[in-house]
């Protein structure tokens, strides 16, 4: 079968490696429908994701067809559609057992620390693969089920519920699809940019206040939104050393701030900028299960991946998808792979 297949950063091909088969009674095969892009999958590219070996199948936002089942396997059937979650633990650790999977202390993802779904086929436990109906959501799109369980746990991360006055900073895939997410449950959300158009998309998905904070004062606007008090919510989805430290600084006292960078670089923060607000800053990382609530949005149509989707290339045209993400920010914001 063919893959993409990064072999060592800057070193990308179309690859002809064996088809992988069922090894274990609860596992399925998948034939790959669709593929997203995401920024890490361009860190393994480009050799900037540290979490990454060499040489890798990439891609952990991906969903297909089930095209075969092992003995053991009891809810799926040969032609279902399904999402595969990429997050792999081993149920054991004190995170396995205190119900949050998604940071095991062996954690691996399919795509990053082990080979990925940019394949025409690969075999995961069926645990991992959540069904959805191809009646209500373009197959196309099920790769996206991925990015916006980020999105949903966040929000559970941030305990964002009716009536929350959440900033999201960062109009990039993962705030937009955090921002709809809010709105779903009720929250009022702010969502900041440095380009125009990411914006206007994010409008247009439905945030109450979008502010490109090259034109506007941020803090002004968070100050008039809030009768001064600053937002009892932060999401930091621009994750770079500054925006980390303005997140602490825009939040209200009890506060809550979400962190999900994974950047190595030091913020200066204060001790007493989280005391004196008395502040939660919250880590949130992948998905702790949230693939069903998820589906759920997207069959019902409350999200609309639809939006988030704006480029669709032949996944053998890999590399000039990657150009058109990096050279023009501004044209694109999730791009997905056919893998037919
Ligand atoms: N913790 C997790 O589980 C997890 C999962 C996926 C992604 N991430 C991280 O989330 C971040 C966002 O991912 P993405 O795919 O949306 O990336 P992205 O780069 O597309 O989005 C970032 C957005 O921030 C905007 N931006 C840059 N500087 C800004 C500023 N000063 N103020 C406001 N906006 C600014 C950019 O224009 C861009 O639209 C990445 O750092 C990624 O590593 C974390
Ligand atoms: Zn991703
Ligand atoms: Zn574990």
């Amino acid at each position: 079968m063919k893959t993409i297949l990064v072999e060592k950063p800057f070193e990308i091909k179309i690859a002809e490696v064996e088809k992988p088969a069922i090894e274990n009674k609860d596992d399925v095969l998948i034939k790959i429908i669709s593929g997203g892009i995401c920024g890490s999958d361009i860190g393994i590219f480009n050799g900037s994701n540290s979490l990454a070996t060499y040489p890798r199948i990439i891609g952990h936002e991906y969903g297909g067809q089930v095209v075969e089942v092992g003995d053991g396997v009891t809810d799926l059937i040969v032609g279902d559609k399904v999402a595969i979650d990429p997050v792999r633990s081993c149920g054991e650790c004190f995170a396995c057992k205190n119900g949050r999977h998604n940071v095991c202390s062996t954690l691996e993802v399919t795509g990053v620390h082990r080979d990925g779904g940019f394949a025409e086929y690969i075999v995961v436990p069926a645990a991992n693969a959540y069904k959805i109906d191809t009646s209500k959501v373009p197959e196309e799109l099920i790769s996206l089920v991925e990015p916006y369980s980020i999105g949903a746990q966040i929000n559970a991360r941030g305990e964002i519920k009716k009536g929350d006055k959440v900033l999201i900073m960062g109009s990039g895939p993962i705030g937009v699809c955090t921002m709809q997410i809010a709105k779903a449950r009720g929250a009022e959300v702010v969502i900041t940019d440095i380009v125009t158009s990411r914006l206007e998309r994010a409008k247009e998905m439905g945030a109450d206040i979008v502010v490109n904070v090259l034109e506007e004062d941020l803090s002004k606007v968070i100050m008039d939104f809030t009768n001064n008090e600053g937002m009892p919510v932060v999401i930091d989805s621009v994750c770079s050393v500054e925006s980390f430290e303005q997140s602490v600084g825009m939040a209200s006292p009890a506060g809550r701030v979400v962190v999900i960078g994974l950047l190595s670089k030091k913020s200066a923060i204060a001790q007493v900028e989280i005391t004196k607000k008395e502040l939660n800053i919250i880590g949130s990382r992948l998905s702790n299960y949230r693939f069903p609530e998820v589906i759920e949005g997207f069959e019902s149509g409350v999200l609309t991946p639809e939006k988030l989707r704006t480029h669709s290339f032949h996944y053998t045209e890999v590399v000039k998808a990657f150009e058109l993400i990096k050279e023009h920010p501004e044209q694109v914001c999730k791009v997905t792979l056919r893998f037919d």
